[in-house]
Formats: structure tokens, sequence, C-alpha cells
């Protein structure tokens, strides 16, 4: 089974070289689909490309029903076989997925767009994932590396791509993911470098460790009582519950000198995210160096009303905190924490924010200027 997925993800991966899927895309979409990675790409453009290159686009980042030439039916059926595609009437299709060139990397991602998840389970690929990415081209001496929460398994791939990673492991809760990332080393032809599993965040690691660590953990601060269970985006009732568990169990994991890199998100004031404290509490505690870089900083109003209309189905739960919120909360902070383990205890809180809200902006008026 592996050896045929193998055959098939190889086939894949040379069509999308052929084509130089990566230059096509990136120009297409002016460069923002390495931000956004469900940028959409303004037809007037893409009907000036010859009707193959149309098609390409159309079947592979558009996800939508093309018909192609005969040259590609046993690939084909063999997408189809793997659950990666389906055929109607005489046209192809992707199975509710795209794939989107990241940093010389192919991902096959759900067909997932703001305001527009349907299933409980779809597997998350966000500004976040695309900011994080961006991050991990910066570490070093990373020879055993570990992604926790891995999604479409981003990051656990560029780290495989990099020289100096030797083994890489990657863990998700949800199965949908590890079917994903499977698919994404193979197509990458890293599977040898990396090893995907299915649980909860370290349990799969007893008696391992590794010289860095990489999460993206859902931080969205989702009411308890909400019967909404959004895997990828449920962090509990102030969006922190996977991120303390990642910090509280991280010590067992990470190796003298191993650095850990997380993304996450929460409220706080005018001048801090309110996790400050408990951070710098917990790294006294654990013996660690941390950084924790404020990246973004917007009004709490206007980012959880922005949230209710990314994800509808929270839109409840939002109301009932809006009227909850406790006056001393203002702000709503996407940040960066950086630990390194096992050195004299330093904390440092640094503000390097920008506003979500301006980039928000800019990205609705290019999606008017598509359509
Ligand atoms: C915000 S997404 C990030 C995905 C990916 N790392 C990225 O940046 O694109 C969070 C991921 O954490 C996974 N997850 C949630 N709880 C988990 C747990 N306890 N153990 C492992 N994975 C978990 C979700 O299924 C989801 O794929």
């Amino acid at each position: 089974m592996n050896n045929s997925r193998k055959a098939v993800a190889i086939e894949l991966k040379k069509i999308l070289d052929r084509y130089q899927y990566h230059s096509l895309i990136f120009m297409l979409t002016d460069g923002r689909s390495m931000q956004e990675p469900w940028t959409e790409i303004p037809e007037y453009r893409l009907s000036k490309l010859p009707q193959e290159l149309q098609k390409v686009v159309r079947f592979f980042y558009q996800g939508k029903a093309v018909e192609l030439s005969s040259d590609y039916s046993q690939l084909l059926s063999s997408l189809e076989n793997a659950g990666l595609a389906d055929q109607l009437s005489g046209t192809w299709k992707l199975k509710e997925l795209r794939i989107v060139p990241i940093q010389g990397l192919y991902l096959i991602v759900d067909l997932w767009s703001p305001g527009n998840h349907s299933d409980q389970l779809q597997v998350w690929l966000g500004r976040d994932s695309m900011f994080l990415g961006q991050i991990v081209q910066f570490i070093s001496k990373r020879k055993r590396v570990l992604d926790l929460c891995t999604g479409t398994g981003i990051h656990a791939l560029i780290n495989a791509s990099a020289y100096d990673a030797e083994t890489v492991e990657a863990v998700d809760i949800n199965p949908r993911s590890v079917f994903l990332t499977e698919w994404n080393a193979l197509i990458n032809q890293l599977e040898h470098k990396l090893r995907v599993h299915h649980g909860d965040l370290f349990e799969p690691f007893k008696g391992k460790s590794f010289d860095f660590i990489i999460a993206n953990p859902p931080f969205l601060p989702i009411s308890e009582d909400s019967q909404n269970m959004i895997s990828f985006a449920n962090g509990g009732n102030d969006g922190l519950a996977v991120l303390r568990r990642i910090l509280n169990e991280c010590s067992d994991y990470l190796k003298k000198d191993g650095v850990m890199v997380i993304f996450c998100g929460g409220f706080g004031d005018d001048y801090q995210p309110s996790f400050s404290r408990e951070l710098d509490l917990l790294t006294k505690e654990k013996g660690w160096s941390t950084q924790l870089y404020s990246v973004s900083k917007d009004p709490v109003k206007f980012i959880l009303n922005n949230m209710g209309s990314e994800f509808p189905s929270m839109q409840e739960g939002i109301t009932m905190m809006l009227n909850d919120i406790s006056s001393d909360i203002t702000s709503y902070y996407n940040f960066l924490i950086c630990i390194r383990n096992g050195t004299d205890p330093v904390f440092q809180a640094i503000d390097c924010s920008f506003s979500v809200k301006e980039r928000m902006d800019q990205s609705r008026r290019h999606k008017k200027l598509s359509q």
C-alpha cells in the first residue's frame, strides 16, 4: 500500500514540477498565497493563460471539476482509489482538497477558507501556520524535531526539508490530519525523515527527547459549555488549555539546551497578554530562558466579532463571551513563545505587535478586486 501511495505521490509531484506550480501560483496571487493559502485568483488573470495551464490551476489550486487529458487517466484513478479525487460525468475533481505550494514544498490541504468550514474534523491551515512556517526557517541545530498538533504537517515538513534535521516526528489527534500529513510527506519525498502519529500531544513519545519542539496548538477561546467542538481551534474557555498542557508536560521531552517555539493567542490588557505573568512563573519553576513576543494586538471586541464571522458556528458562544468579558480585558494578542531549556531562568515579554485588523482590511480589499 505504502509503495503504491509513494508511486502516486511521485507522479503527482512530477506533474506539478512540470508546470512550475510554485511560480505559477505565486504570480497569479501576487505572492499572497504565501500568507493566505486560500487567496482567490482573479478570473481575468486565469483566463489569459493557455488552456492547459488554466486546467492545472483550476484542478489543483481551486479544487474545481475539470476535463483532463487521457494521459492522466492512470494517475487520476489512483487518486480516486486513495480517496483524494472524484470522477464526475467526464470531469475530475479533487475531493474538497487543493494543493498549496509553500517554501519549496507541496501541501495537499482541505479546501477551506475563513467563514467557510463545513466539517468539524477539517484540517487547519491559516495565516498563523504560514507565519510560523517562516519562523521555522531560522531555527538552527535541530537534529531531532517534534511537531505537536501538526495539522497538514506544514512545520514538520519544513523542518524535515532542512539539511540539519535527522528525524522529525509529528502528532495530531485528528485522523484526517494524519492522513493528509502522510500524503504530504510522500509528495515531497520526505517520508524517510518524517514519522506521523495519531495521538494526544506527548503521549506517543514516552522516553524520547528532542532538540526542537514546535507547536501551533488550538487557541480560540471556546466556552466549555458550548456544543461547538471545532477540534482544530478549541482552546477551552480562555484559549490556553492546550498551551498549558504543552508547557506543563514538555520538560520530559525537551533536551538540555533544546528549543521550543509555540504560536498562540489570548486575552490581555493594553500592555501585555494576561498569560505573561503565568509564563514568567513557569519559566522560573522549570529553569527556562523564555521570550514571549507579542505578534499582534487588537481590540478584543473586534477580534471576537471577527472570529464569529470566520467561524459562524461559534457565533453563539462568542456573543455570550462578549457579554461576560471583564472590563480589564481590552485586547486580544497573538504571541510567539520561544523557550530554551536548562539555563538560568530569564523571562522577557517583547512587543513586536502589528494590527490584525489592518492586515484583514488589506485582504478584504484584495478579495473585492479579485471578484
Ligand atoms: C491550529 S491547528 C494547527 C495545525 C498546524 N500545526 C498548523 O499550524 O497549520 C491545531 C491542530 O491541533 C490538533 N490538536 C488539537 N488537540 C490536540 C491534541 N490534544 N493532541 C494533538 N493534536 C491536537 C488539531 O487537530 C489541529 O490539527
